[in-house]
């Protein structure tokens, strides 16, 4: 009887590897395990044998029965995985390949990219300034007095380290303004066309507030710079980025570090300044500008008697939102890396 199992096995084992599919694999398991199986039949013999013998071909025909069952999985799944041989050998060269899953710059990095290149088209030059600030760029070196409400830390974040003797203590730059003391100290005689643009921080997180956001400060210096040169170029950038139909206007404004201040206004893209439900009045506020405070220029190095300037701050979520008209419900959605979100842009 031994005997007999072990040719049963073989058979079985033979019949499998050369199984060409599933039902081919189905009818070799019914062939040999089934109710009428070769195996089945065989076992009915047991009784048969001597008693001692019994444990031994019991065990015996177990393990044919578990190699047969097992090389029966193994050929399924060989099977599946395997790709049938004539794909694997022909090699169509007229077949479209496989395109791997392309990215593109995120919707603010694009914004970044074409307010440079507006700038850098008047001479605008870009530059990078430190992220992690010392008090006196961001607030004390423009113009700000000690009890301002920007700089305590409802607003503005500060690191925990030792304040400065001379530049007080570290803090994340609430503003781009930071770069225009440490672009006088680089450049040291104007002429001076900065463009900062970079990420600032805020304590606020709200719809339109996200805590880490991004500001391009332009600021310009040389003889005799006028609020005209300013406006001739808000009206320029207004133009170039949001369209040629589209107005600007200035409005008297207060910063500590400019004299006289402005808040800067497009007028409205769907009403073009006439008034509408989404803008009320015609135009949409887009950020703060003005004549560079002649203590700032000192505070820089610069003769404020010799040099005037302009400087202007604006926010590019603000910008970028108010161009495409995007209904974005939650400004906080740009950083949240949904993709669903981002592959629309
Ligand atoms: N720094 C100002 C702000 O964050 C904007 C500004 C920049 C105003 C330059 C005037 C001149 O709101």
């Amino acid at each position: 009887m031994e005997e007999q199992l072990i040719d049963i096995k073989n058979a079985a084992l033979s019949l499998i590897l050369d199984a060409k599919d599933k039902a081919e694999l189905e009818e070799i398991k019914l062939q040999f395990l089934g109710r009428n199986g070769t195996f089945t039949l065989i076992l009915k013999d047991l009784p048969k044998i001597p008693k001692e013998k019994r444990p031994a071909v019991g065990q015996l025909a177990n393990s044919v029965k578990i190699t047969i069952s097992d090389a029966i999985d193994r050929q399924n799944l060989k099977l599946k995985t395997e790709k049938p041989k004539q794909q694997k050998d022909v090699l169509d060269v007229t077949m479209p390949g496989h395109k791997p899953p392309l990215g593109h710059h995120h919707l603010i990095t694009q914004a970044i990219s074409e307010i440079t290149a507006i700038f850098e088209k008047i001479g605008f030059t870009r530059v990078k300034y430190p992220e992690v600030e010392w008090d006196w760029y961001a607030f004390e070196g423009l113009n700000f007095p000690k009890d301002h409400p920007a700089r305590d830390d409802w607003e503005t974040f500060f690191i925990k380290q030792k304040p400065d003797p001379k530049k007080g203590p570290v803090i994340l730059t609430p503003h781009t303004s930071s770069g225009q003391i440490r672009e006088m100290e680089r450049v040291k005689t104007p002429p001076i066309r900065m463009l900062n643009i970079a990420k600032c921080y805020r304590r606020q997180s709200d719809v339109s507030h996200s805590p880490m956001f991004h500001q391009f400060e332009g600021l310009v210096v040389d003889k005799n710079i006028s609020i005209t040169h300013l406006k001739g170029t808000l009206d320029y950038f207004v133009k170039s980025y949001f369209g040629a139909n589209r107005k600007s206007r200035i409005r008297p404004y207060h910063f500590q570090f400019t004299e006289p201040s402005f808040e800067v206004d497009v007028s409205c893209g769907i009403c073009l300044g006439r008034g509408c439900k989404l803008c009320k009045a015609g135009w949409l506020e887009m950020g703060g500008a003005g004549m560079v405070h002649p203590n700032v220029l000192k505070f820089g190095g610069i003769n404020s008697k010799e040099y005037s300037g302009f400087a202007f701050g604006w926010g590019v979520e603000r910008v970028l939102m108010m161009k495409e008209g995007i209904e974005i419900d939650d400004l906080r959605l740009l950083y949240s890396n949904n993709l669903d979100f981002l592959e629309q842009f």
